[in-house]
């Protein structure tokens, strides 16, 4: 959710900022802008809409610096447009700014009476107009942005410039990711990794409360009484061309194709003698509570159902955004389970410090190394799907609900709901079977494609159903295919449909039925008969299994390959995830970057 990129070094900017933006477009945005900043002053160009517009507008000013910084907005504080677009300036600095300032009124209102105006609707201004007027004061930019910092509520990634030191970039951050790096070739501050990737791979996680000074040749941390930090470099393990869509299409298709090696590298770190190890967890524990945003709650849900299912051990799973405002019953002994791809999303980063000011210990399913989540809760496990870049998340959820069946089989084994064998069966169906069925999945990849199209071209509305499991799958494949494909669709477990929203059936509605619960199986086939004599277009989803043993009422079948029951909803995952993909891409839509969607949601 909004982009940074900032560079001081011996080359060009102009390159190296639209390069770095175009790397963070996957964040989502609705317009884009740079300030250039040389001995000739500091020069603004922004564009709303794509950053081609920016790129165009800024190659026909003629434009070249050594320093700047760029940025990607997603409107929260006024529409997009080319006014609202950052960066945000006085005649002493310009800004760019991620999260949001909460107090901004409260600090207009201050300034205005000091004499400054307001040309834009964004709470960023307020924090430009802030850190000027302690400029003023003091002349010094580090005391200025210490100072207005104090002053801000909300949360902040700030990359600044001031018109007296062209050369340098001033950075900080609250409750918002930012990096800072040393290349070869200058100094840089990011966003997110793939912006500094063709530079670098050594990067530092810029801390709270402190301010990170670039120059060409220099990166220098300050603590906010003046004083000289140091910070731990940490390297990134991806290459950029894993940051790349490498021959496919789309990041979201070739991010599919990666599920099979995703699993396995998160599965594999987590296993001791052929048994998956959470030692670090308390052996008694109360209640288990899953707290996630989006696709990460629906993994959530499936970790409800595999731990269940397997330990008989209660677990509530919520939404982030609902958990941290309710007052939610927490004991001492319970265990508070933060499932995130990046690891900064807001509402799940509150909820994880609700819990932990609450007493509860906290564990984080985080993607994203040294991610705020991760560092913030008393345990974190890495998911190994690498860079997620496309908007919709698929091989994160896939890895998730892996890492917590994983959980589930460990519980389960622990109180002793599983004897040895039988968990060390299941933990190797992870690693070896699982995959292996996703990867047989990916190769019907096109047949998908034509159903996908054939489902979808023209429909306005669509219906997932299911039940157990399968239910679980239907929330997710429905966000999946709204979010890019635009269809309104709508999951609902198979039982109650006939409790209100079958109304809602009608001639050619399409339906797609999912069957990977055998012992289901009869209850889904009576759902598909009834929304089938409503005129409803049939697509079951089944397993080998429950294809070979019941006659399924449905115009078109997927079959997906035949591994132990508990585990075929995995490659029935992958098909739903290739179906919304295929629906958006035979729309010609921008699969990778949704409209009004950001990759990581970082304010509330
Ligand atoms: O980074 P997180 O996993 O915390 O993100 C949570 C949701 O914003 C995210 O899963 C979102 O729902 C997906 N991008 C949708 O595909």
């Amino acid at each position: 959710m909004c982009g940074i990129i900032g560079y001081t070094g011996t080359q060009d900017a102009v390159p190296i900022l639209v390069g770095g933006l175009t790397s963070l477009e996957y964040r989502g945005y609705d317009s884009a802008g740079v300030a250039l900043a040389s001995d000739d002053g500091i020069k603004i160009v922004k564009s709303k809409g794509r950053i081609e517009n920016l790129s165009k507008r800024l190659y026909d000013t003629g434009y070249h610096a050594p320093c700047g910084i760029g940025h990607t907005r997603w409107a929260t504080h006024g529409e997009p447009s080319d006014k609202n677009a950052h960066p945000h300036s006085t005649e002493n600095l310009s800004l760019v700014h991620n999260g949001i300032i909460e107090n901004y009124d409260e600090l207009q209102e201050r300034l205005k009476s000091l004499g400054y105006t307001f040309v834009s609707e964004t709470d960023t201004e307020a924090a430009v107009k802030l850190i000027d007027l302690y400029y003023r004061e003091s002349g010094d930019p580090v005391k200025a942005m210490f100072s207005a910092a104090a002053e801000i509520r909300g949360s902040f990634a700030f990359g600044v410039v001031f018109e007296k030191a062209p050369d340098t970039i001033y950075a900080m951050r609250k409750d918002s990711p930012l990096i800072v790096a040393m290349s070869e070739c200058g100094g840089l501050i990011a966003s997110d990794i793939p912006a500094i990737l063709p530079y670098t791979n050594n990067y530092f996680r810029l801390e709270e409360e402190v301010l990170a000074v670039l120059t060409k040749d220099s990166v220098s941390f300050v603590g906010k009484n003046g004083e000289s930090l140091t910070q731990p470099e940490e390297t990134v393990s991806w290459s950029v061309g894993e940051a790349q869509k490498s021959g496919y299409p789309h990041f979201m298709l070739k991010e599919i194709f990666e599920e099979p090696e995703a699993i396995r590298k998160t599965v594999t770190p987590r296993l001791v003698n052929g048994l998956p190890d959470f030692s670090m967890l308390d052996k008694d524990i109360g209640r288990i509570h899953i707290v996630a945003c989006g696709t990460a709650m629906h993994a959530g849900l499936v970790g409800k159902t595999m731990i269940e299912r397997l330990a008989r051990l209660p677990v509530n799973v919520e939404i982030a955004s609902e958990f941290r405002y309710r007052d939610p019953i927490l004991d001492k002994k319970d265990l508070v389970v933060l499932l995130s791809q990046s690891g900064e999303t807001a509402d799940t980063l509150a909820a994880l410090r609700h819990s932990k000011a609450c007493g509860v210990k906290t564990l984080a399913i985080v993607n994203v190394i040294g991610s705020s989540v991760a560092r913030e809760a008393d345990h974190v496990i890495y998911t190994m799907a690498g860079p997620e870049i496309a908007v919709a998340s698929t091989k994160a959820y896939s890895v998730q609900c892996a890492i917590v069946s994983l959980l589930a089989i460990r519980l389960a084994f622990d109180c002793g709901k599983l004897d040895e064998s039988e968990a060390k069966r299941l933990t190797a169906l992870l690693i070896n079977e699982v995959p292996a069925a996703v990867a047989t999945v990916l190769k019907k990849s096109e047949e998908i494609g034509k159903i996908a199209k054939n489902y979808t071209e023209g429909a306005e509305h669509l219906f997932y159903i299911g039940r157990g499991a399968d239910s679980d799958l239907c929330t997710e494949a429905s966000l999946k295919l709204k979010e890019i494909s635009y269809i309104h669709s709508e999951a609902y477990a198979a039982g109650e449909l006939k409790h209100g929203t079958i109304s809602l059936v009608t001639e050619g509605v399409p339906v797609v039925a999912l069957l990977t619960e055998h012992k289901l199986a009869e209850k889904m086939i009576s759902g598909i008969r009834e929304v089938k004599s409503r005129g409803a277009h049939t697509l079951a989803i089944a397993t080998e299994r429950i294809k070979d043993e019941f006659t399924v009422p449905c115009d078109d079948m997927i079959v997906v390959p035949k591994i132990d029951p508990l585990f075929e909803m995995f490659p029935a995952i992958t098909v739903l995830q290739l179906f919304a993909y295929h629906a958006s891409a035979t729309r010609g839509l921008d699969v990778d970057k949704p409209r009004n969607l950001a990759k990581s949601v970082t304010v509330e």
